[in-house]
Protein backbone atom coordinates (compact mmCIF):
# COMPACT_ATOMS: atom_id res chain seq x y z
CA UNK A 1 0.00 0.00 0.00
CA UNK A 2 1.57 3.48 -0.93
CA UNK A 3 0.74 5.97 1.30
CA UNK A 4 0.15 9.31 -0.33
CA UNK A 5 -0.03 12.37 2.26
CA UNK A 6 -1.56 15.48 0.37
CA UNK A 7 0.13 18.90 1.06
CA UNK A 8 -1.91 22.21 0.80
CA UNK A 9 -0.82 25.52 -0.68
CA UNK A 10 -4.16 27.28 0.56
CA UNK A 11 -5.96 27.89 4.03
CA UNK A 12 -9.26 29.29 2.90
CA UNK A 13 -12.33 27.35 3.54
CA UNK A 14 -13.80 27.47 -0.35
CA UNK A 15 -10.45 26.85 -1.80
CA UNK A 16 -10.32 25.36 -5.13
CA UNK A 17 -7.25 23.74 -4.61
CA UNK A 18 -7.98 22.45 -1.23
CA UNK A 19 -11.14 20.85 -2.54
CA UNK A 20 -8.91 19.45 -5.23
CA UNK A 21 -7.21 17.80 -2.57
CA UNK A 22 -9.85 16.08 -0.57
CA UNK A 23 -10.69 14.23 -4.16
CA UNK A 24 -7.67 12.50 -4.06
CA UNK A 25 -9.19 9.67 -2.13
CA UNK A 26 -11.68 9.02 -4.10
CA UNK A 27 -9.58 9.11 -7.65
CA UNK A 28 -6.54 7.02 -6.34
CA UNK A 29 -5.93 3.63 -7.64
CA UNK A 30 -6.26 0.29 -5.71
CA UNK A 31 -3.10 0.08 -3.43
CA UNK A 32 -2.76 3.90 -2.91
CA UNK A 33 -4.27 5.66 0.23
CA UNK A 34 -4.56 9.49 0.60
CA UNK A 35 -4.49 11.25 3.28
CA UNK A 36 -4.43 15.15 3.62
CA UNK A 37 -1.94 15.97 5.74
CA UNK A 38 -1.92 18.70 8.49
CA UNK A 39 -2.85 21.71 6.81
CA UNK A 40 0.31 24.55 6.89
CA UNK A 41 -2.09 27.26 8.17
CA UNK A 42 -1.54 25.37 11.92
CA UNK A 43 2.15 26.49 11.98
CA UNK A 44 3.92 29.53 12.97
CA UNK A 45 6.27 31.42 11.09
CA UNK A 46 9.72 29.54 10.72
CA UNK A 47 12.16 31.07 13.19
CA UNK A 48 15.15 29.41 14.69
CA UNK A 49 15.01 30.99 18.02
CA UNK A 50 10.97 28.87 18.40
CA UNK A 51 13.18 26.41 16.93
CA UNK A 52 16.25 26.24 19.49
CA UNK A 53 13.53 26.41 22.23
CA UNK A 54 12.25 22.95 21.13
CA UNK A 55 10.02 22.15 18.15
CA UNK A 56 6.39 23.01 18.22
CA UNK A 57 3.84 20.44 18.49
CA UNK A 58 1.94 21.78 15.24
CA UNK A 59 5.31 21.14 13.57
CA UNK A 60 6.07 17.97 15.03
CA UNK A 61 2.83 16.93 14.09
CA UNK A 62 3.55 17.64 10.17
CA UNK A 63 6.83 15.87 10.50
CA UNK A 64 5.74 12.58 11.96
CA UNK A 65 2.78 12.40 9.97
CA UNK A 66 4.88 13.17 6.21
CA UNK A 67 7.36 10.40 7.86
CA UNK A 68 4.90 8.04 8.04
CA UNK A 69 4.19 8.28 4.18
CA UNK A 70 5.52 6.86 0.91
CA UNK A 71 5.00 9.99 -1.22
CA UNK A 72 3.46 13.28 -0.84
CA UNK A 73 0.93 15.12 -3.23
CA UNK A 74 1.41 18.56 -3.21
CA UNK A 75 -1.80 20.35 -4.16
CA UNK A 76 -1.70 24.38 -4.63
CA UNK A 77 -2.63 27.63 -6.20
CA UNK A 78 0.39 29.92 -7.00
CA UNK A 79 0.92 33.13 -5.73
CA UNK A 80 2.18 36.25 -7.29
CA UNK A 81 4.01 33.32 -9.91
CA UNK A 82 5.33 31.60 -7.12
CA UNK A 83 4.84 29.34 -4.15
CA UNK A 84 2.41 30.70 -1.31
CA UNK A 85 3.82 31.95 1.73
CA UNK A 86 2.00 29.33 4.28
CA UNK A 87 3.27 26.43 2.10
CA UNK A 88 6.83 27.60 1.60
CA UNK A 89 6.94 28.18 5.85
CA UNK A 90 5.77 24.36 5.73
CA UNK A 91 8.56 23.03 3.85
CA UNK A 92 11.18 25.50 5.70
CA UNK A 93 9.90 23.98 9.20
CA UNK A 94 10.11 20.46 7.52
CA UNK A 95 13.63 21.23 5.97
CA UNK A 96 15.48 21.61 9.70
CA UNK A 97 14.54 18.21 10.68
CA UNK A 98 17.16 15.64 11.15
CA UNK A 99 16.32 13.15 9.76
CA UNK A 100 14.89 15.43 6.82
CA UNK A 101 11.29 13.74 6.16
CA UNK A 102 11.37 14.82 2.56
CA UNK A 103 14.66 13.68 1.34
CA UNK A 104 14.27 10.85 -1.12
CA UNK A 105 10.79 10.69 -0.74
CA UNK A 106 8.53 10.82 -4.01
CA UNK A 107 6.41 13.89 -4.67
CA UNK A 108 4.33 15.41 -7.48
CA UNK A 109 2.63 18.73 -7.61
CA UNK A 110 -0.92 19.74 -8.59
CA UNK A 111 -1.55 23.36 -9.41
CA UNK A 112 -5.05 25.08 -9.46
CA UNK A 113 -6.12 28.61 -10.33
CA UNK A 114 -9.35 29.60 -11.56
CA UNK A 115 -7.54 31.37 -14.72
CA UNK A 116 -6.13 30.49 -17.83
CA UNK A 117 -2.95 29.08 -17.17
CA UNK A 118 -3.71 26.85 -13.85
CA UNK A 119 -1.06 27.96 -12.24
CA UNK A 120 1.23 27.03 -14.46
CA UNK A 121 4.23 28.83 -12.79
CA UNK A 122 4.23 27.75 -9.34
CA UNK A 123 5.66 24.22 -10.40
CA UNK A 124 8.95 26.05 -11.49
CA UNK A 125 9.43 27.53 -7.96
CA UNK A 126 8.60 24.52 -6.45
CA UNK A 127 10.74 22.23 -8.01
CA UNK A 128 13.84 24.28 -7.17
CA UNK A 129 12.51 23.88 -3.59
CA UNK A 130 11.70 20.16 -3.56
CA UNK A 131 15.19 19.69 -5.33
CA UNK A 132 17.32 21.13 -2.58
CA UNK A 133 15.32 19.11 0.10
CA UNK A 134 16.51 15.97 -2.26
CA UNK A 135 12.64 14.98 -3.33
CA UNK A 136 12.38 12.79 -6.38
CA UNK A 137 10.17 15.01 -8.22
CA UNK A 138 7.63 13.68 -10.67
CA UNK A 139 8.10 16.22 -13.37
CA UNK A 140 5.78 15.04 -16.31
CA UNK A 141 2.91 15.64 -17.40
CA UNK A 142 2.75 18.92 -15.35
CA UNK A 143 -0.83 18.75 -13.96
CA UNK A 144 -2.61 22.62 -14.00
CA UNK A 145 -5.81 22.42 -13.17
CA UNK A 146 -7.75 25.26 -15.49
CA UNK A 147 -10.54 27.88 -14.82
CA UNK A 148 -10.95 25.36 -12.01
CA UNK A 149 -14.55 27.40 -10.60
CA UNK A 150 -16.00 25.42 -13.79
CA UNK A 151 -14.31 21.98 -12.56
CA UNK A 152 -14.56 21.49 -9.03
CA UNK A 153 -17.23 21.50 -6.42
CA UNK A 154 -15.76 22.88 -3.19
CA UNK A 155 -18.79 21.78 -0.87
CA UNK A 156 -18.18 18.10 -1.62
CA UNK A 157 -14.85 18.09 -2.31
CA UNK A 158 -15.57 16.68 -5.93
CA UNK A 159 -14.54 17.12 -9.75
CA UNK A 160 -17.19 17.89 -11.38
CA UNK A 161 -15.50 17.69 -15.05
CA UNK A 162 -15.27 14.26 -16.54
CA UNK A 163 -11.84 14.76 -18.42
CA UNK A 164 -10.04 16.15 -15.68
CA UNK A 165 -11.12 13.02 -13.06
CA UNK A 166 -10.26 10.76 -15.53
CA UNK A 167 -6.94 12.65 -16.10
CA UNK A 168 -6.66 13.26 -12.70
CA UNK A 169 -6.94 9.30 -12.22
CA UNK A 170 -4.39 8.52 -14.94
CA UNK A 171 -1.68 10.64 -13.14
CA UNK A 172 -2.44 9.33 -9.91
CA UNK A 173 -1.93 5.65 -11.33
CA UNK A 174 1.79 6.62 -13.03
CA UNK A 175 2.70 8.42 -9.49
CA UNK A 176 1.80 5.10 -7.58
CA UNK A 177 4.16 3.34 -10.18
CA UNK A 178 6.89 6.00 -10.00
CA UNK A 179 6.31 6.00 -5.78
CA UNK A 180 7.01 2.04 -5.47
CA UNK A 181 9.80 2.51 -8.04
CA UNK A 182 12.14 5.34 -6.93
CA UNK A 183 11.05 6.97 -3.94
CA UNK A 184 11.86 6.16 -0.15
CA UNK A 185 9.04 5.02 2.30
C1 LIG B 1 -3.61 34.92 -6.45
N1 LIG B 1 -4.10 34.31 -7.59
C2 LIG B 1 -3.23 33.96 -8.61
N2 LIG B 1 -3.64 33.14 -9.63
C3 LIG B 1 -2.76 32.74 -10.59
O1 LIG B 1 -3.12 31.97 -11.48
N3 LIG B 1 -1.47 33.24 -10.59
C4 LIG B 1 -1.01 34.06 -9.62
O2 LIG B 1 0.15 34.43 -9.65
C5 LIG B 1 -1.91 34.44 -8.58
N4 LIG B 1 -1.49 35.25 -7.55
C6 LIG B 1 -2.28 35.39 -6.43
C7 LIG B 1 -1.77 35.99 -5.28
C8 LIG B 1 -2.54 36.07 -4.15
C9 LIG B 1 -1.95 36.66 -2.89
C10 LIG B 1 -3.86 35.58 -4.16
C11 LIG B 1 -4.72 35.64 -2.90
C12 LIG B 1 -4.38 35.03 -5.28
C13 LIG B 1 -5.50 33.91 -7.69
C14 LIG B 1 -5.67 32.51 -7.15
O3 LIG B 1 -5.36 31.55 -8.14
C15 LIG B 1 -7.11 32.30 -6.70
O4 LIG B 1 -7.44 33.24 -5.68
C16 LIG B 1 -7.31 30.88 -6.21
O5 LIG B 1 -8.69 30.64 -6.06
C17 LIG B 1 -6.57 30.63 -4.90
O6 LIG B 1 -6.52 29.27 -4.63
P1 LIG B 1 -7.57 28.56 -3.65
O7 LIG B 1 -7.53 29.28 -2.34
O8 LIG B 1 -8.92 28.66 -4.32
O9 LIG B 1 -7.09 27.15 -3.57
Amino acid sequence: MIRLGILEGSLRRASLSRAVGRAVSGLAPTGMEAVILPGPGNLPLFNQDVLDEGMPDSVAALVDAVTAMDAVLIVTPEYNWSIPGALKNAIDWLSRVDPNPLARKAVAIWSVSPGLLGGARVHESLRQTLHSQDMLIMAKPEIQITGAKGKVDVVAGTITHPETETFLRGHLSSFAEFSSRWGRS
